[in-house]
């Protein structure tokens, strides 16, 4: 049984402040890195620390790509199957600020660039049973979800950015709905709801769904059928919040596939994630699965 990751690959540019830029403002700031990101790339890379084999797709500008191929191989991840095309790859424009928080621009470049055939021969090497991740940073979404369940494969939705495109797609074939308290709240129609209400809300919305709310420092709940499970966050210094969700996501499956159980992933996953968040940059904060079963908190 195989994972694969069909979604985005970006340069992180991160820039240190001392708060959001504000509307007519100039913000300078003394500190640039670049790392490797792409809600798609982090959660391959977490798939894959947390000791599952992952095959990552998407499109990358043939020029600009090296970092992005070299980062996946670096985690073990499987490249073969990533588009290479006449564009930029994507980007992100992170600002970060000293208490950890970012906020985050991006130009999608190649990653908006996936088309149908590329969605087919892709999935070509997927069978039944093997299992498909993906979040909101791509082009042909729909169309990579109707294909994946046409062949059997398990789908697991992380629906992040938000945004009207989540709408367009064929949710009923979700198998795991993975999503933030504002994704949350968004899709269940519940803007004002409280957590148990909007967890309430997608479980009836999405009765085949296994559903996990992320809620930040305030944990994660998960819930399916009659079943409900609670998880709090572990305690750490917060350095630099970004891929804190695709870290969670990538240890909270990786785990189920390994045959854990629902409590056991979710604390494997809030544990990856509080590591990644003590720790600065995307793809190159998410810890191995030796390192998050170890770390004391
Ligand atoms: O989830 C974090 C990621 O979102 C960043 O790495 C950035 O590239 C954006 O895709």
């Amino acid at each position: 049984m195989k994972v694969l990751v069909f979604g985005s690959l970006n340069i992180d540019h991160v820039y240190k402040v001392d708060h959001f830029v504000q509307p007519g403002e100039t913000l300078s700031s003394d500190d640039l890195q670049l790392f490797c990101g792409g809600k798609g790339m982090n959660q391959s890379i977490a798939f894959s620390r947390s000791g599952a084999d992952t095959w990552h797709a998407g499109a990358v500008g043939n020029s600009d790509c090296e970092m992005l191929i070299q980062g996946l191989k670096e985690a073990d991840v499987h490249t073969e199957l990533i588009q290479k095309k006449e564009a930029s790859s994507g980007h992100a424009i992170i600002q970060k600020t000293p208490e950890g928080e970012n906020s985050i621009i991006l130009f999608g470049g190649a990653n908006q660039m996936i088309t149908e055939e590329n969605a087919d021969s892709v999935l070509s090497h997927f069978t039944k049973g093997d299992y498909i991740v993906l979040q909101n940073e791509i082009s042909q979404i729909p169309y990579i979800m109707e294909r994946a369940h046409q062949i059997g494969m398990r789908i697991v939705l992380n629906p992040s950015p938000m945004n009207e495109k989540i709408f367009e797609m064929p949710l009923k074939f979700v198998d795991f709905l993975i999503l933030n308290e504002l994704e949350g709240a968004a899709l269940s129609g519940l803007p004002d709801g409280t957590h148990e209400e909007i967890l309430g809300r997608l479980m009836e919305k999405f009765p085949d769904a296994q559903i996990v709310l992320t809620l930040g420092r305030e944990g994660s709940i998960y819930g399916y059928k009659r079943e409900k499970y609670y998880q709090s966050v572990y305690p750490v210094k917060t350095v630099d919040t970004t891929a804190a969700g695709d870290t969670f996501t990538g240890f909270f499956m990786g785990s189920i596939i390994r045959g854990k159980s629902v409590e056991e992933s979710l604390r494997i996953a809030s544990k990856a994630s509080a590591i990644a968040v003590s720790r600065n940059g995307a793809g190159a904060s998410i810890p191995t699965l030796e390192e998050a079963g170890m770390h004391i908190f």
